[in-house]
C-alpha cells in the first residue's frame, strides 16, 4: 500500500478540502501518513489569494525537491488554487512536480497518483458548476476530536476587483443541505461539540427541491437543531447579504455562536466601489447595527486590505474611523497584492509603493491591538460557558478553551479545590480574571 502526505496551506476551506481529498485516496487504497519520511506521494494544498502565499508554497516544494534527491520514490503533486490559477505551468517552473489538480477534480487523484506511478506526468484542472463532494465523509486529519469544518457551498462569483478566488475556486454552488445535516449528526454523534459551516459568502447559500427552498438561516436552523450541545459556527459572510433573517435564527438558538466575520476590506466608499463590494460604509454600519441590536454580546471580525489601488490618506484614515466606530474584536489585515487575472490587474494600477502599503498596514494593525485590548479588558470579571478543547500552548499545568464569541481563554488545569478539573469536549465556566490583547485569562468556577 502507498503511503500520502497532505500538507496544507491557506484558509479554512482549504483545509476542509484536505480531509475529501484524504477520503477519496483512503477509499482508493492509499494510506494517509504523518510522517513525511515514509510517504511515496506528498500532496501540497495550495493558497493563491496573495503573493506571498504562492512563493511559501514555491519554497516548501524546493525544500522538498532535497528529501527527493535523497528518497528516490518521493513524488510530489500540488492541489488547490495554485495548482488552478498556474495549471501546468507549475509544473514546467517547478520541475519536481509530478502533477497538479485544481479544487473540482479530487474525484480523479486515484487515476492521477496511478498515471503518475507509470512516469507520466499530468494536470487535471478543469473547474465545475455542480460539484460539492457532497455524498464523500471526510476523514478528519490532524483533528481534536471536538470541533470540525463542514463545506456547505464551493467557488464564489462576487468578482471582487482584487481577488482571484473567483478564477481559481470557479462558480458558486450549494450543497444538498440533507448531506450536511447528516454530516453534523455524525459528527456529533461521534463526540464532536463544534462545527463550522463554511463558504465562500455562506449568506449566498440556496437549495431548491420539489419541497420548496433551503436558504442559509434555514440550514443554520436545521444544523442548530441537533443537538443544543453542538455549538455551530460559519465564515464567511459577504457584508451585502447578511440578512435580518439570519440574525433572528441566531438569537432564537443560543448554540449558533455569537461571532460574525464580516469583511469590510476598506473603510472608504470610494475604494468598496473601486473593488466592486456592492455595499457603502453606510450600509455596513448598518449591518453592524443590527447585528447589536439582534445579538447584544455577538463579537464581530473583519479582513481588511491596506493600499489598494490608488488608496489615498484619506481612504486610509477612513479605513481607520471605521476601525475605531466598530471596534472588531478581531481583524486579519492585508497588504493589497496584485493578482493575475483580476480586474484590478487589467483595469487598475497597483500604485501605492510597498513600503508605504506596510506603514498603513502597521498603523491599522496597531490601532486594533489597542481595541483589541481595551475590548477584553471589559471582559475581566465576566464569566463564560467554554468549550475545553486541550492544553494550552504556553504550559502544560493550563487548559484552554473558546466562549460562544470565539474568544480564547485560559485557565488553570487543577482549579480550586471543591471544583472538578475540565476535560476537553466539555464545556465549563470560566471566570475572566486578566487579559492580554489576545487572550483571556481566567478559572474555572462551579
Ligand atoms: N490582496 C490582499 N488581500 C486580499 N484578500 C483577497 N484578495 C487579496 C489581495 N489580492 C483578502 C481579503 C479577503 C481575505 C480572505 O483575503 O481581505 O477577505
Ligand atoms: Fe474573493 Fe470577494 Fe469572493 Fe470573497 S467575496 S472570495 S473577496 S471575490
Amino acid at each position: 500500500m502507498e503511503k500520502v502526505y497532505i500538507e496544507t496551506y491557506g484558509c479554512q476551506m482549504n483545509f476542509a478540502d484536505s480531509e475529501v481529498v484524504g477520503s477519496i485516496l483512503r477509499e482508493a487504497g492509499y494510506t494517509l501518513c504523518t510522517d513525511l519520511q515514509e510517504a511515496d506521494f506528498v500532496l501540497v494544498n495550495t493558497c493563491a489569494i496573495r503573493d506571498n502565499a504562492e512563493q511559501r508554497v514555491r519554497h516548501r516544494v524546493r525544500e522538498l525537491r532535497a528529501l527527493q534527491n535523497r528518497c528516490h520514490k518521493l513524488r510530489i503533486g500540488i492541489l488547490g488554487c495554485m495548482a488552478e490559477r498556474l495549471q501546468s505551468r507549475l509544473m514546467e517552473e517547478e520541475e519536481n512536480v509530478s502533477f497538479v489538480c485544481g479544487p473540482d477534480t479530487y474525484r480523479r487523484l486515484p487515476q492521477l497518483l496511478a498515471q503518475v506511478r507509470q512516469g507520466q506526468r499530468a494536470a487535471e484542472v478543469e473547474l465545475s458548476t455542480t460539484e460539492t463532494y457532497a455524498d464523500i465523509e471526510p476523514v478528519r486529519l490532524a483533528s481534536n476530536g471536538i470541533s470540525a469544518y463542514i463545506s456547505i457551498m464551493r467557488g464564489c462569483q462576487n468578482y471582487c476587483a482584487y481577488c482571484v478566488v473567483p478564477y481559481t475556486r470557479g462558480r458558486e454552488r450549494s450543497r444538498d443541505p440533507e448531506t450536511i445535516v447528516r454530516e453534523a449528526q455524525t459528527l456529533f454523534d461521534k463526540g464532536y461539540r463544534e462545527v463550522t459551516l463554511l463558504g465562500q459568502n455562506v449568506n449566498s447559500y440556496s437549495w431548491q427541491t420539489q419541497d420548496g427552498a433551503c436558504d442559509f438561516p434555514e440550514l443554520m436552523r436545521r444544523v442548530a437543531l441537533i443537538d443544543p450541545a453542538l455549538r455551530v459556527r460559519f465564515a464567511t459572510s459577504h457584508p451585502k447579504d447578511l440578512s435580518d433573517k439570519l440574525l433572528e435564527v441566531m438569537a432564537a438558538h443560543p448554540n449558533i455562536c455569537r461571532c460574525i466575520h464580516l469583511p469590510v476590506q476598506s473603510g472608504s466608499d470610494r475604494m468598496l466601489k473601486l473593488m466592486n463590494r456592492k455595499y457603502t460604509v453606510e450600509w455596513y454600519l448598518g449591518r453592524v447595527d443590527a447585528i447589536r441590536r439582534y445579538l447584544p454580546d455577538c463579537s464581530i471580525t473583519t479582513d481588511v486590505i491596506a493600499g489598494f489601488s490608488t488608496e489615498t490618506l484619506d481612504d486610509h484614515r477612513a479605513t481607520l474611523d471605521l476601525f475605531r466606530r466598530v471596534r472588531y474584536d478581531y481583524a486579519y489585515m492585508f497588504k493589497y497584492s496584485l493578482r493575475e487575472g483580476t480586474y484590478a490587474w487589467r483595469h487598475l494600477a497597483d500604485d501605492i509603493p510597498d513600503d508605504e502599503k506596510t506603514r498603513r498596514l502597521n498603523e491599522i494593525i496597531a490601532l486594533q491591538g489597542e481595541i483589541a485590548l481595551e475590548n477584553n479588558r471589559l471582559e475581566v470579571g465576566r464569566e463564560y460557558e467554554v468549550l475545553v478543547e486541550g492544553e494550552s500552548h504556553r504550559s502544560k499545568e493550563r487548559l484552554f478553551g473558546r466562549n460562544s464569541q470565539n474568544k480564547v481563554l485560559v485557565f488553570d488545569r487543577e482549579p480550586a479545590s471543591g471544583i472538578s478539573p475540565a476535560v476537553p469536549g466539555t464545556y465549563r465556566r470560566v471566570k475572566v480574571t486578566s487579559c492580554t490583547a489576545a487572550t483571556l485569562l481566567g478559572e474555572l468556577v462551579q
